[in-house]
């Protein structure tokens, strides 16, 4: 313990619950102390020369003097590579099954005595020292590992001390415990985005991004790294292509990235740098190369479809930690309305639970739930659920007892039920990636939707166990089932949150079959999108707080989890009006819209800010709106290719290099450019253009693109460009479906899908195709029927028009 950890320990003693954080802290230091294996004498491995290879489905295994490696090009182009006998299979990040391998693909020597795999979309090559390549069609480098490294205890005589280097490891994953290494190459022009939720992105600059969710404690800006959902998923964009790489190991890690350099020493390019050190675990990597769209479209293959959420989570949802009782909740409603504002949902949070036990209910300040949250759905406002992990360690509370009995909780070292500390006081941990626990904690969702909840917001499940000095979560040595493997927390916490969503979302499953459930969680990890979404967590209320909130909505979405958004406000404190009003304005055109504030900070409710902000607030969420069909297309469309709602300006035209680098302004669908405002005082800001034309949406100005303007952006609005030609459904005046149609420009043509809102069950949403076209001035606008136009057969309002 350092002199801060003493000085923290200090401070947490004043009340019981800090006491019990404190031993429950040394306990975890003592337990691993004593269960995990100590630091040992170490020997590196590299794989050394190659000795020879044979031909897979899909490609084949080379070996080289120590180590061998399985490449196989899957159906659809993802490239799966594994050291050390590591399988795509088992992995918490699949969507269940690994895709069939490209029997089209076929392994074949290279030159200078190593070997390729060759297919229709992408080469994998493999040098004679175990570096690999994976290459464009066309020959074009795109990334390039290097012969990775491992460390393994040595035993006597420095021989490995299982008597094995762990290559033979059937089905899994190399030895366990080794530690390793590896670096990777781009192109000197690339830009590396992704690794979950990093609030300094969405470009992630040189520097060291950790791989362990955490959650900052009390709130982060751009400078905290990591929170609370880390993937090892990196988005790397250049204009020799663009591709995702998926490291599948869910163990402690770091990226150091490096951006490269064009025409650095002596006028060579100088490679980006990506250097991976985990922990342990398997040594194994998918790549999805092409277009950023065919690599999300790719990813979510692999990973699982984004669920969609029902079509009312897409509008405007409140929520606050300490709402205090039912007459407050009614009160703030009551707000809403009478402020003219819509609302969709409300959020109750943990101080609505008795002694913050989840599953329960505090009946003296609620005592009619049910009935609340049916008066509420009668005023269209739907009521939603905090659902924390951890369960308080009290027999005679029913959960805990359940869980008890089931065997549910997860285990020290020495097989006993592991404490920890989190809002209930001491607690218990459901170990989520026990199938059965799973199934266990599915049932318990039978209470919630008993008291009239229509959804879930899955919280602490990084998970967190308080403590004032080292990782707020388990011990390390701590057991898990891991599908039966058994394992210990090294392995488990990076996919606690996400095992937990996968409980949470089948157990409603089943529980309402007709309905789809709307769950969205702070921590997860690849894949995660398969259950539902997630939100900032615990952003500083703060100018820069605002910036860290576009960046982590930005990120996630190239890791393909596309439903997310900030805590409208910040968390923590008590914004400006000016602040509360930018904010609400970004959040307005983010798939969750959700203002959230922590029990200790100030209100959130856009009429506490006066008049002014009031009128824009309404204003803002009123186009909201007017846009939830758009919304509601765009949730399905995540589904059926795997595009984020809120894409990166890059998006269609990678190959802008001046795009990649702004960071301020992002896509929304296809249509829309939404130019934010994330400076105080600021009533104009420029705005850069990908290709095209673009209207500003308030003024009909004209802007051709690329290049950059400036744009007017009073309080009472931020800038929002269309795209010339662009077709997207909006709410008409008459509260009735419409087509907005933004004229195209002279000699082109333009168009967008609709999906209009199949309810809230599993209908198939049919995808609806329009073009649009000029013809003497006019805009004609098509719906495509098998191929064939037809009359739009929806209300289709022209803007735009009256320009050149
Ligand atoms: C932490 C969450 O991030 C926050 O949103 C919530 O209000 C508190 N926990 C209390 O439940």
């Amino acid at each position: 313990m350092d002199g801060h950890d003493l000085v923290r320990s200090v401070k947490f003693v004043g009340t019981t619950q800090g006491l019990r954080a404190v031993l429950s802290a040394w306990r975890r230091r003592r337990t691993d102390a004593r269960y995990l294996p100590p630091p040992a004498a170490e020997r590196a491995r590299v794989p050394g020369p190659v000795t020879g290879a044979e031909p897979c489905p899909g490609g084949g295994v080379v070996r080289f003097a120590r180590s061998r490696l399985r490449v196989f090009v899957a159906t659809g182009g993802a490239v799966f590579w594994g050291w050390d006998g590591a399988e795509p299979l088992p992995s918490y990040a699949l969507a269940g099954t690994c895709p069939e391998p490209d029997t089209r693909a076929e392994l074949e020597p290279d030159t200078d005595g190593g070997w390729r795999v060759v297919s229709e979309r992408v080469t994998v090559t493999v040098s004679r020292h175990g570096a690999v390549e994976i290459r464009t069609p066309g020959g074009v480098t795109l990334r390039r590992e290097l012969p990775p490294r491992w460390w393994e205890p040595t035993g006597v005589n420095g021989r490995p001390a299982t008597g094995r280097s762990g290559f033979d490891v059937p089905g899994t994953a190399g030895p366990a415990g080794a530690r390793w290494l590896l670096r990777s190459e781009v192109p000197a022009d690339a830009r590396f985005f992704g690794l979950g939720g990093r609030a300094g992105g969405p470009r992630l600059r040189d520097g060291t991004y950790r791989l362990w969710n955490t959650d900052p404690r009390g709130g982060f800006g751009p400078g905290d790294d990591p929170l609370y959902i880390t993937m090892p998923v990196q988005l790397v964009v250049a204009d020799a292509g663009t591709h995702l790489a998926f490291y599948d190991n869910s163990w402690d890690g770091r990226f150091a990235l490096r951006e490269g350099e064009e025409g650095a020493g002596s006028g060579h390019d100088r490679p980006g740098t990506s250097e991976l050190r985990m922990d342990g675990g398997p040594l194994r990597c998918w790549v999805v190369t092409g277009t950023p769209a065919r690599v999300l479209q790719g990813w979510t293959g692999l990973t699982g479809a984004p669920a969609v959420p029902p079509a009312w989570a897409l509008g405007p949802q409140h929520a606050r930690w300490g709402f205090g009782c039912e007459r407050e909740v009614r009160r703030v409603v009551d707000g809403y309305r009478e402020h003219g504002l819509p609302l969709s949902a409300l959020h109750l949070d943990i101080d609505h639970y008795e002694r913050h036990r989840v599953f329960t209910v505090d009946r003296e300040r609620f005592p009619g739930l049910p009935r609340l949250a049916e008066d509420l759905r009668a005023e269209g406002v739907r009521l939603v659920s905090i659902v924390d992990p951890a369960v308080a360690a009290k027999p005679g509370d029913t959960v805990y007892d359940g869980g008890s009995a089931a065997g549910a909780f997860v285990r020290d070292a020495r097989g006993e039920e592991l404490r920890g500390v989190v809002w209930p006081g001491e607690c218990v941990f459901p170990d989520f990636t026990d199938p059965l626990v799973r199934d266990w904690w599915g049932t318990l969702y039978e209470e919630r939707l008993g008291q009239g909840f229509s959804g879930v917001w899955h919280d602490m499940n990084e998970p967190v166990s308080f403590a004032p000095f080292g990782d707020p979560s388990l011990p390390r040595s701590a057991r898990h089932s891991l599908e039966g493997r058994g394992g210990d927390h090294r392995e488990a916490h990076n996919v606690y949150g996400l095992a937990m969503a996968r409980a949470g979302y089948d157990g409603l499953r089943r529980l309402r079959p007709d309905e789809r459930p709307f769950l969205f969680s702070r921590s997860g990890w690849a894949g995660m999108q398969r259950y539902g979404g997630t939100w900032s967590g615990d952003v500083r209320t703060g100018w820069p707080g605002l910036r860290a909130s576009l960046a982590l909505v930005l990120g996630l979405g190239l890791c393909g989890v596309p439903y997310s958004g900030p805590d409208v406000g910040g968390f923590s404190g008590s914004p400006s009006p000016e602040l509360y009003l930018r904010w609400l304005q970004l959040g307005s055109y983010l798939p969750l819209f959700r203002t959230h504030s922590a029990i200790w900070a100030g209100r959130r409710e856009p009429w506490e800010f006066g008049p002014e902000v009031l009128e824009h607030a309404r204003a803002a969420m009123a186009e909201r709106e007017r846009l939830r069909p758009y919304f509601v297309t765009l949730s399905h469309l995540a589904r059926l290719t795997g595009a984020p709602y809120v894409r990166p300006l890059w998006w269609g035209t990678p190959g802008d290099r001046a795009l990649r680098d702004c960071e301020d302004a992002f896509l929304l669908g296809d249509a829309l450019l939404v130019a934010p405002v994330l400076e105080r005082g600021a009533d104009r800001r420029a705005v850069r253009l990908p290709r095209g034309r673009w209207y500003d949406t308030a003024t009909g100005e004209v802007h051709e693109g690329p290049g950059q303007v400036l744009l007017d952006a009073p309080l009472s609005r931020i800038p929002v460009l269309a795209r010339a030609g662009a077709v997207l459904p909006v709410r008409g005046a008459d509260g009735g479906p419409e087509l907005e149609v933004w004229a195209p420009a002279m000699g082109r043509t333009g168009g967008g899908l609709v999906i209009a809102d199949p309810g809230t069950g599993w209908d198939q949403a049919e995808v609806e195709r329009y073009t649009t076209r000029m013809d003497d001035g006019r805009v004609v606008v098509e719906r495509l029927l098998d191929d064939d136009p037809a009359e739009p057969g929806r209300p289709v309002r022209i803007r735009g028009l009256g320009t050149p």
